[in-house]
C-alpha cells in the first residue's frame, strides 16, 4: 500500500508540474525494451535535473552512465545552443537506443556520447580540455561511484554542481557489513564526501514511482 501511494503521489504532481514530449516517453521506455526494471531517473528527479542546470547557468554539463538518454535529454534542454554536453555509455546497446532518442529529441547538436567504460574515457575529456562542467551528474555503476567522483571534481570548478544518484539502495548504504559491492561503493562515496573540504553536500532520500532511494547534492566550494 506504502509504494502504491508514493507512486500516485508521483502521479499526481508530475501530471501537474512534469510536462513530457513524445521524446522523452519513448526514452523512458528504455528501460523496459531492454528488459530491465525502471533504471532511468524518475519524470520528477529528470526535470529536477534540468532546473538544477539552469539554475547553475551550466553550458559545459558532463554525465556518466547515459542508459537510454532519458536523463540526458532533461538535462540537454537546459543548455544554449552553444552549449555541450558530454554524456559516457559503457554498454553499446544502450548507447545505440540513447543515441536515436537525443536525436529525435532535437538536441544531438549538444550532445557528445562517448562509448566505453568512463574510467576510460574521462582521462580522455580531461586530456581535449572540454571542461570545466558547471553540472556532472553521476548514474552509473554503483561500486565506481567514489573513483567517478573524483574524476568529477577533477572536471568541475568552485561553483559546479554535482549530482548522485542512487546514493540510498532502499536503505542499504546503512549495511556496513554487506559484500554488495554497490553498498560499499555508495558507503565510500559518502566517507569520501566527508573528508573533502573542496566540496558541500547533502544526501535526500527519496521516495515514489522508483521505490527508496536518494541523491547526494554536491556544490564545488574551493
Ligand atoms: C539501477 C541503476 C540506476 O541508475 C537506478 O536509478 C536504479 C537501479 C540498477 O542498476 O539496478
Ligand atoms: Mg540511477
Amino acid at each position: 500500500m506504502t509504494e502504491e501511494l508514493w507512486a500516485q503521489v508521483d502521479d499526481y504532481t508530475n501530471g501537474l508540474l512534469v510536462e513530457q514530449d513524445a521524446a522523452l516517453k519513448t526514452a523512458a521506455k528504455a528501460s523496459a525494451e531492454a528488459g530491465l526494471p525502471e533504471i532511468a531517473v524518475a519524470p520528477n528527479q529528470g526535470k529536477l535535473l534540468h532546473l538544477l542546470a539552469l539554475a547553475n547557468g551550466a553550458d559545459r554539463i558532463l554525465e556518466i552512465g547515459t542508459f537510454g538518454g532519458y536523463s540526458t535529454i532533461w538535462l540537454g534542454r537546459a543548455l544554449t545552443e552553444d552549449g555541450k554536453l558530454v554524456t559516457c555509455e559503457a554498454e553499446p546497446s544502450f548507447a545505440a537506443r540513447a543515441k536515436s532518442n537525443i536525436e529525435a529529441a532535437g538536441i544531438a547538436d549538444r550532445v557528445d556520447l562517448r562509448i566505453g567504460k568512463a574510467l576510460d574515457t574521462l582521462p580522455v575529456i580531461e586530456a581535449e580540455g572540454i571542461g570545466p562542467f558547471g553540472l556532472v551528474f553521476i548514474d552509473a555503476d554503483k561500486a565506481n561511484i567514489p573513483e567517478y567522483f573524483d574524476w568529477a571534481l577533477r572536471l568541475t570548478r568552485r561553483g559546479s554542481v554535482i549530482v548522485v544518484d542512487n546514493v540510498v539502495l532502499q536503505g542499504l548504504v546503512t549495511a556496513a557489513d554487506s559484500p554488495n559491492p554497490a553498498v560499499q561503493g555508495v558507503r565510500r562515496f559518502h566517507e569520501r564526501l566527508a573528508a573533502e573540504p573542496r566540496v558541500s553536500a547533502t544526501t535526500v532520500q527519496t521516495v515514489g514511482g522508483r521505490g527508496h532511494d536518494g541523491f547526494t547534492f554536491a556544490l564545488v566550494t574551493g
